[in-house]
């Protein structure tokens, strides 16, 4: 609430008392927000922090979307999530497929939302819901539904009476269905947050007043909900009112001063976690010392909330990306893709959680102060004298030079780019710089299951329809939303046209060619049934021109261009006028000279025939004759029946030896897929396709594949995936060496007592344990995990000393110094390091030949992809 201040002694009492009486003294229709119901929890702030029940409170977060996931996953990554240190789970909600038809609602599977916010609450975690309803979140038209291109005279997101009446409706719906199930934390439900609209300040700058009367409409709207928690809006300076504005980036404890409002606290609601990707792109990272480093950071500057995005990005399933966005999400995030354990992200955040959460006290309620240390060093502050609580960031912003810092006397080393936390102004429990948590490899095996009866048949799409069979014609070619109202990805646009004798080129050596331009994203185009070529847009070029040699005959001819979308829009102005489809047509190289055909015209048809049959599902299969399949034959679908792997590793596909198209397991669908086109390393931007196992049965599963540009389905691969190789890699002079710590009576202790030396931990995933020690060196070793070798000094009991405490083992600790591993190193000039690198299995009786054996036939696959 505005203006409360609290001390840290009776600050519970004192707050919700403040809270009340603010809000009887709170005009309008907010007060009634804050109305107090009998199990539920007051949600207040000031300028420090968000209070739960007067509570003052560090928000760790992380954003996992529902429908990216099945769920069944959702329990896995909420626990994991946990385990990570989060408090906070953050969701937006997707107006689009709520409400594929207007009026039409499905909360079913993957989109059973108030599911997902319950087990939230199931797992002792607060929440927030990000409603928009536009989130942009590269998801297909940025949440928001066809339909609504289609109310008459609507802009979105302006002050525009069509859309805010659509908005106004689908926020009351998502917010009465939250508080049917009491899922607000006025409510006793875990949601102490919600947001309204969505990075829309350079938008607000588009539409100038419109855009203000809009963003303060929108305010209004929310507040008179009555959640009885907080609003806020992110990336917007300006938020009216009672709104908390919050801050998206890479890097918000440098970047942004907080709220205008003083009374307001500095949240983060994005902070990304690697960047998100779209076909063309090459890999992306961004380290765990990176994120970390810029964590340390905003919590140094007076920040008490962070939202990982995304801490699980999951998959985009079937045509839910936004333009050119590839189905893997944030698979560069704590928890990949499949919901493993991304190392050592995941467990270098949690030690930061970990650390910063000893320090809580100190940062709610301490004095804050800065004291420069040199020209890129400084010391950040937060002290309670008279109790001996105290909190230090040494921060280090040279990014090319380590240096040894003087704080109160006394010396700390702090690398460069790196922030070292001293939780008692003393002790450093945590460096930014130094990874103390596990490393682990992530591999692809074959199973089984899926490499017997890699028998494939197709289906030919062929019907390379003409002009005379479409139904739909104009005089020139039709704009592709507008005709495939997001119900299929592809649309037809054919045209025929007779050439003269003395039309034809005069050298037979002259072939004409085909020009047809195009708004995106992608065409496959066809003259007299004869495959001529393939052209694509790229993300920030959509429009292309496809230009490609063809044979044509005298008398009439038929052009076929079946054009397609990869998603629609997902960010900007006028999102509702955004265009695909072809446009201009021309024949070039004809004796005449050019011919134009944009006015021909032009017949189109919806969607592809296997769509129309849904040949793609169990039911629709029959409907169409099966052939023994062909290799790299354009328009085909394919399909195979396999058995599920045993076990419970993730699925992926690999498709590498497929062009582009979509592709359905059991009538889902998974997603596009395009290999053909290659980023600027020439490779593929997505080959592997997750495969959820709740999406299959034991046996007879079903993959059908569309094919656009000819491919080899013969050769596709169904991988099983672990990340069962671990790895430590410690050096003896990591400062912030000991992972867990404790606080008694402002003293800060490593936890378990003993001695201050550095160890290592390494600890296989749930229901696994250490079968084999692949490596291990105590000495001067190098490489990456799964690829360790020894350096020029090596003690020579690593392996031995390792092996004794680890196998069989779920959790095991190695201490890092030189005498427990057999002596001396005798390397002058050489940092000590311990790495080891292990495999996790699951627990057998005994690691017995025959589970051996059992594991022989997995031929690892390229590693680390
Ligand atoms: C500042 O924030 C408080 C709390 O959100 C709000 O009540 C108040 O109206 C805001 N002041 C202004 C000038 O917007
Ligand atoms: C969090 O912020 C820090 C600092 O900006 C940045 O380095 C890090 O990448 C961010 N992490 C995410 C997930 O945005
Ligand atoms: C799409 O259809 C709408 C009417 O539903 C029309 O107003 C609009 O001009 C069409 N857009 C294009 C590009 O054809
Ligand atoms: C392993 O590392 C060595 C050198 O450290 C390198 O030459 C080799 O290519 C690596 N192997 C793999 C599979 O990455």
């Amino acid at each position: 609430m505005s203006g409360l201040r609290v001390r840290p002694a009776a600050a519970a009492a004192l707050a919700v008392a403040a809270a009340l009486l603010a809000l009887m003294m709170a005009p309008g229709p907010a007060a009634a927000a804050w109305k107090l119901t009998k199990k539920g929890t007051v949600v207040s702030y000031d300028r420090r922090s968000v209070m739960v029940d007067g509570r003052r409170e560090l928000f760790f977060s992380g954003s996992i979307h529902y429908p990216r996931s099945p769920p069944d996953m959702w329990p896995d990554l909420l626990a994991k999530a946990k385990e990570g240190g989060l408090n906070v789970v953050e969701s937006y909600v997707f107006w689009n497929i709520h409400e594929p038809e207007k009026g039409v609602y499905d909360f079913e599977g993957r989109y059973d939302m108030v599911k997902f916010f319950k087990l939230i609450q199931e797992h002792d975690m607060y929440a927030v819901v990000r409603i928009g309803p536009f989130v942009q979140a590269e998801w297909n038209h940025g949440g928001l539904p066809y339909w609504l291109r289609e109310v008459p005279d609507i802009v979105f997101r302006t002050n525009n009476e069509p859309f805010k009446q659509h908005m106004e409706k689908f926020v009351k719906l998502i917010v009465n269905k939250l508080k049917d199930a009491n899922l607000f934390a006025s409510q006793g439900g875990p949601i102490v947050l919600a947001q309204i609209e969505n990075e829309y300040q350079h938008l607000e700058a588009a539409f100038k007043e419109e855009g203000t009367k809009y963003i303060n409409w929108a305010a209004r709207m929310a507040l008179s909900t009555n959640t009885g928690v907080p609003w806020i809006m992110c990336k917007q300076t300006k938020a009216p009112g009672e709104v908390i504005p919050t801050c998206n980036g890479r890097n918000c404890g440098d970047t942004w001063p907080g709220p205008i409002n003083k009374t307001q606290p500095l949240l983060w609601t994005e902070n990304w976690t690697a960047q998100y990707r779209v076909f063309g792109d090459p890999p992306s990272q961004r380290s765990a010392e990176d994120i970390a480093f810029a964590v340390a950071r905003f919590f140094s500057v007076g920040g008490t909330m962070t939202n990982y995005y995304m801490y699980h990005g999951g998959t985009n399933f079937g045509r839910t990306a936004a333009a050119f966005v590839m189905p893997k999400y944030y698979d560069e995030a704590p928890l990949d893709e499949f919901g493993l354990y991304k190392e050592p992200k995941w467990g270098h955040l949690r030690d930061l959680h970990q650390a910063l959460k000893l320090c809580k006290k100190a940062l709610l309620w301490g004095k804050a102060s800065t004291q420069p240390l040199g020209k890129q060093f400084e010391a950040r502050v937060f002290e309670i004298p008279e109790q001996n609580v105290c909190v230090a960031f040494l921060s280090n912003h040279n990014t090319k030079d380590d240096a040894t810092l003087t704080f109160r006397g006394q010396p700390y080393f702090v690398a460069r780019h790196s922030i070292s936390i001293l939780a008692d102004c003393k002790t450093v429990v945590f460096s930014t710089q130094h990874v103390n948590s596990q490393h682990n490899q992530r591999t692809f095996h074959f199973a089984d299951q899926t490499t017997k009866n890699n028998v494939w048949e197709m289906f030919d799409e062929e019907k390379i329809p003409k002009y005379k069979q479409a139904k739909i014609r104009r005089r020139n070619a039709g704009e592709l939303y507008n005709l495939t109202k997001d119900k299929t990805d592809y649309l037809w646009y054919t045209s025929s046209f007779k050439l003269e004798a003395d039309d034809m080129p005069l050298r037979r050596d002259i072939r004409p060619v085909l020009e047809v331009n195009s708004h995106g994203h992608s065409s496959v185009a066809f003259v007299n049934k004869a495959f001529i070529g393939c052209g694509h847009g790229t993300k920030m070029n959509k429009a292309f021109i496809l230009q490609k040699p063809m044979d044509l005959k005298q008398g009439v001819n038929h052009v076929a261009v079946l054009a397609t979308t990869m998603g629609m829009m997902d960010s900007g102005a006028y999102l509702e006028h955004r265009e695909a489809g072809i446009d201009r047509v021309q024949i070039q190289g004809l004796n005449a000279g050019t011919l134009d055909l944009t006015n021909n015209g032009w017949g189109h048809i919806v969607g592809l025939v296997g769509e129309q049959k849904e040949i793609y599902t169990e039911k629709g299969m029959g409907s169409v004759t099966w052939k023994p399949a062909v290799n790299d034959k354009p328009l085909t679908w394919y399909k195979r029946h396999f058995d599920m792997p045993s076990g419970d590793d993730p699925l992926v596909l690999d498709l590498t030896p497929m062009g582009k198209g979509m592709m359905f397991v059991n009538g889902q669908g998974i997603g596009r897929y395009w290999i053909s086109y290659k980023h600027a390393l020439g490779r593929p931007s997505q080959q592997l396709y997750h495969v959820p196992r709740s999406f299959l049965r034991e046996k007879d599963n079903v993959l059908v594949i569309f094919e656009e540009e000819g491919g080899r389905p013969d050769a596709i691969m169904i991988l099983t995936v672990k990340r069962d190789n671990i790895c430590t890699f410690i050096s003896e002079k990591n400062p912030a060496h000991i992972r867990s710590w404790q606080r008694k009576d402002s003293q800060i202790t490593a936890k378990g007592g003993g001695d201050l030396k550095p160890r290592a931990t390494l600890s296989c995933p749930p229901k696994k344990v250490i079968q084999q020690v692949v490596f291990a060196s105590y000495g001067n070793p190098e490489g990456i995990c799964g690829n360790y070798t020894v350096g020029s000094c090596h003690t020579p009991r690593a392996k031995e000393v390792a092996e004794k405490a680890c196998l069989g083992q779920r959790t095991c600790t190695l201490p890092v110094s030189a005498d427990a591993y057999g002596g001396d190193l005798n390397c002058p000039g050489t940092t000590a390091t311990l790495a080891v690198q292990a495999k996790c299995s699951k627990r057998t009786l005994r690691a017995s030949w025959s589970s051996w054996l059992m594991n022989w036939p997995e031929t690892s696959m390229a590693g680390n992809r």
